[in-house]
Parts: C-alpha cells; structure tokens; sequence
C-alpha cells in the first residue's frame, strides 16, 4: 500500500526512528518489524555496522529481510532464537494503554511472532498515529481456504470485512505467509484485548493487527514537531 506523507512526518519519523536505533548495543539479538519506519531504522542500523557494532537481527518480512541484508545486518531466523533482547517496530495506531494496530503492510502476523518473544518492544510512531482509542479496520490474515468463512463471521460480530487488493496484482494480496488479508471495520475498539482474543478464535485465521499484550513490555518512541517523546506503560 503506498501512502504519500508530508515533509514534516517524513522528518518526525526518521529522527524517532533513529533514536529507537541508537537503543541497539553491541552483542544484541534484535527483531526488525516492517515498514517504513524499520526502512529508516535499517539505514540508521547500517552506520553502526559499518562502525563495528556487531549485533544479529530476525526479520520480518521479505522487504526487512532484503533490506537488511543490504545494508550490511547480520540475519537469522525466529527458529534459531530463544529471546530477542529488544524488537523495534512501527504501528498504525496506539491507544491511550499503549495497545496496537498493526499490519497496513500485511506484516503483522510475523511481528506478533517476534514481538512475543521480544524481552523489550521499541514502537516507534509520529504524534499523527496516537488515538485515545484504536478505531481503523483491523486486517486480519486469513488462510486461502478459509476467507470466505472468516469473512461471514466478522459480519455477523458486526463488522464489515474487505479483501485486501494491491495495484501492483490483480487479485488477492499475497502475504509473505502465503495467505488472505481481511481488512476488517469493527468500529471504534473499546476493548483491544477482548477483539484481538475473538478474532484469533475464528478458525482459519493466522493473525491478527491488534497488539494488545505487549504493552507491559513496550517503549514508545513518539516523533513529535520540536523533540522526541519517549513513553512506557
Ligand atoms: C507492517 O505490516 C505494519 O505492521 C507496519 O509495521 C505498520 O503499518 C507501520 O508502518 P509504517 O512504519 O510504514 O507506518
């Protein structure tokens, strides 16, 4: 999905995302989200390699993988890890408790998995992505199969639910996992973590956007106009 930003987001967001970076210390295990905000934190990552830093990094997703690897991170996968000493991320929006949406970019279900073995999540944002409550659609990735019946029990929880489609493919978007995104309106989320649990449940799903249990655990980089909010829950 492609989304135009103005100069001054442009800039909140690569200074926020490069204090986020400035958290990596030497003989880290890390997990990159995915993103435009990791784009920025990757390119910032890459000075410290070329610096001597030495640190390992699970991605992702296929565009963090590539990224990373050209810019010089050591990778490995989320199999060959016990426990990330921090993840770093982005997020579309974050609630008043510090809960999550996540996954413009179809990559959510891959950063639950690392952020759930995350000892410490950096969420880096700009002010614009903060909300006293979640209220956008919630995507939802979904095995091929199973669309059609995801779909059907989102409307009857009262939600309307879309197939993601891209510009750049006819049909379906293909997640990196191979499968569906649902992109689903529920309304305003009062109750993340209640949403997230049922969505979870409805058989054929592999993940979905909201982030409701990491909170505990998150550091939240804020890019703000004139400094860099820095907050934990
Ligand atoms: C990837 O699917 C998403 O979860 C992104 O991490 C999130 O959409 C934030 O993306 P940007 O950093 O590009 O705003």
């Amino acid at each position: 999905m492609i989304t135009v930003e103005n100069e001054s987001i442009v800039k909140k967001k690569r200074e926020a995302a490069f204090h986020a970076a400035d958290m990596v210390e030497d003989g880290m295990v890390i997990g990159l989200g995915t993103g435009s905000t990791v784009s920025c934190v990757i390119h910032r990552l890459r000075e410290f390699v070329e610096h001597g830093l030495h640190f390992t990094a699970v991605p992702t997703s296929f565009q963090t993988e590539i990224l990373a690897r050209r810019n010089g991170i050591r990778l490995v996968t989320l199999d060959e890890v016990e426990e990330l000493d921090l993840a770093i991320d982005g997020a579309d929006q974050v609630d008043r408790n510090g809960c999550m949406l996540k996954g413009r970019g179809g990559a959510h279900t891959r950063e639950k998995c690392v952020a759930s073995v995350a000892k410490r999540l950096v969420i880096v944002v700009t002010e614009e992505k903060l909300r006293e409550s979640l209220n956008g659609s919630v995507p939802v990735e979904v095995i091929p199969f199973a669309y059609g019946s995801v779909r059907n029990v989102v409307q009857m929880m009262g939600g309307n639910a879309v197939l993601r489609e891209s510009g750049g493919k006819d049909g379906p978007v293909i997640s990196d996992n191979g499968n569906f995104i649902l992109d689903c309106d529920l309304g305003v989320i009062d109750d993340p973590y209640r949403l997230e649990v049922s969505l979870d449940t409805i058989p054929g799903v592999a993940g979905n956007g909201i982030f409701s249990r990491y909170s505990k655990k998150t550091t939240l980089v804020v890019g703000k106009e004139k400094k860099i909010e820095v907050i934990s829950f």
